[in-house]
């Protein structure tokens, strides 16, 4: 039996976080600059059923069998099997390994998740469809955050630029131009379980107030969709910034985004906001090309532990 692989990109939202748990839709894009990887290998002349875990990244060294219920590579690995049910489990090793931040809202979680069960279900001889990888790492990611969108078990299962509404058919953007997009991490990590619960809290004390800026994102996504189609930068800079003032309204930006988000306008940047939970992790800056090396150079000046730049490229018609 061969070693397989599976993997899986890092992903980053560029509209509509936090909203889109509520029904709103939101924008997201892989960025594949980071993956996760899974590596299944047998172990020859051991008893069938034998699942080793290796997780370096979280200096994890254990047998399947010592990992309680909820234990979320657990559980993907234990959604994988029973999915296919083999009539004989060979005994296996799964090696994980990502290079995603982790609590940075970056889709770590999700990522792993779907490598897993794209490298196990492989092994297994029944590789599964995007669509149904995607249902099941959505069901893993409830393990992660509770009350999740699917928007990040979506965007890193298929690869794609994303137009995500819960419960909607998967949309894909239409990209006339290219759009350079500078991801600056402020080395803050909160998990996005705590900011979504959080911003339900909030939701269920004051949730007139709550759902009026939930539409109001919703409304600057479907406009960044356009915007997107016609290249419209400034437009897109401009919703950008409306956007990180309602994630402020919900409390979950924190005086490090600030300090990035002022750093990337300082240095040229058309638009700038938080991405993903927020409370910490990245903040996202959408910039001209010819601006791409000052506003990174300023950014880490200004504190950033790590920059990714991703290009969004055109899509063919
Ligand atoms: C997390 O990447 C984005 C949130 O909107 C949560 C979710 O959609 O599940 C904060």
């Amino acid at each position: 039996m061969p070693v397989i692989f599976g993997k899986a990109p890092g992903k980053i939202i560029l509209f509509g976080e936090h909203a889109v748990v509520y029904g709103q839709p939101a924008i997201a894009i892989p960025v594949l600059n980071v993956t996760a990887t899974a590596r299944v290998t047998p172990i020859l002349g051991t008893e069938a059923g034998k699942v080793h875990i290796q997780a370096h990244d979280i200096q994890l060294d254990t047998l399947l069998s010592d990992l309680p219920e909820d234990h979320p590579l657990a559980a993907a690995i234990r959604a994988t099997l029973q999915e296919i049910t083999p009539n004989h489990t060979p005994a296996f090793t799964i090696q994980l390994d990502s290079k995603i931040p982790i609590a940075a809202g970056m889709g770590s979680g999700a990522a792993v998740t779907v490598a897993i069960i794209r490298a196990l279900s492989a092994f297994l001889g029944r590789p599964l469809p995007n669509e149904r990888i995607s249902e099941l790492a959505f069901e893993i990611e409830k393990l992660h955050h509770g009350t999740p969108s699917g928007i990040d078990n979506t965007v890193v299962t298929f690869q794609k630029p994303v137009y995500f509404q819960r419960g909607e058919p998967l949309q894909t953007l239409t990209l006339t131009q290219p759009t350079y997009w500078v991801i600056a991490d402020t080395g803050e990590k909160t998990p996005t379980w705590e900011t979504v619960a959080d911003v339900r809290a909030l939701h269920d004390e004051s949730p007139e107030t709550c759902d009026t800026i939930f539409a109001e994102i919703g409304q600057i996504t479907q406009e960044a969709r356009l915007a997107l189609s016609q290249g419209d930068l400034d437009r897109l800079g401009s919703l950008m910034n409306r956007n990180q003032a309602l994630l402020q309204d919900l409390q979950v930006s924190s005086p490090r985004l600030e300090k990035l988000i002022t750093a990337a306008h300082e240095a040229g940047a058309v638009g700038a906001k938080l991405s993903g939970g927020g409370r910490g992790g990245n903040m996202i800056a959408l910039v001209p090309r010819e601006k791409v090396s000052q506003v990174e150079n300023h950014l880490l000046e200004e504190g950033a532990v790590r920059i990714l730049t991703t290009i969004l490229r055109e899509t063919a018609e």
